[in-house]
């Protein structure tokens, strides 16, 4: 059974996904280890609260942004659950830079948008939405790749897509490309955790 720990800033919706998938036998071989977030308030630890799932609220605030401090915590927690495989699934921070080289090819990122495109620095939330309307896109979508360091870089594991329409507004879409995650995000982490698993 490998140990997955889930971060995530905002309402968890992915979260949600990725518990219900495990739950449903859809996502196997994966126990829902840890969620941590950055924000004490956000919907993945309320999420997390309500269905015992073991949580930890670790921000750069709470050690005086002292990185070197955050990022041996980090460490520290994910070595203490024993995680093999981190998902962030909407996650506003950028990791530090040890836990991608203790981890690399064991963490995800889910991006709302077909990359490498609509990546990059500042390409989050509804940001990512309104470049792709405004570029006239007919098609938009998902993707699940790999984190080698870099903004939305990394080996892509899974791509879904939609259509986009001219009456879309950015929160239209959101919400289209959202439920298209909540389908590729559990499947890519069942690839990946199989390939560590061989
Ligand atoms: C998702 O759209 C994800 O692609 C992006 O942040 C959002 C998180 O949504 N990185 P939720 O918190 O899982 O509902």
């Amino acid at each position: 059974m490998l140990h997955l720990a889930v971060f995530a800033s905002g309402q968890g919706t992915n979260l949600a996904a990725i518990y219900d998938s495990i739950l449903s036998g859809k996502l196997t071989g994966v126990e829902l280890s840890l969620v941590l977030s950055n924000n004490s308030q956000s919907g993945a630890i309320v999420f997390a609260k309500e269905k015992s799932i073991p949580f930890i609220h670790l921000s750069l605030l709470q050690v005086g942004n002292d990185e070197k401090e955050f990022e041996e915590r980090m460490l520290k927690v994910l070595s203490g659950a024993n995680i093999d495989l981190i998902v962030l699934a909407g996650y506003m921070k950028k990791l530090p830079s040890e836990v991608v080289e203790k981890y690399r090819g064991k963490i995800l990122n889910i991006h709302p948008a077909l990359l490498p495109e609509f990546g990059g620095e500042g390409m989050y939330g509804l940001n990512v939405h309104k470049a792709v309307l405004a570029a006239k896109k007919k098609i938009s979508g998902a993707s699940v790749h790999l984190v080698e360091g870099e903004y939305d870089s990394g080996e892509i594991i899974l791509q879904e897509t939609c259509s986009v329409y001219e009456t879309d507004t950015p929160e239209i879409l959101a919400e289209r490309i959202r439920s298209i995650e909540h389908n590729i995000l559990p499947l890519a982490i069942q690839i990946v955790a199989d390939k560590i698993n061989d």
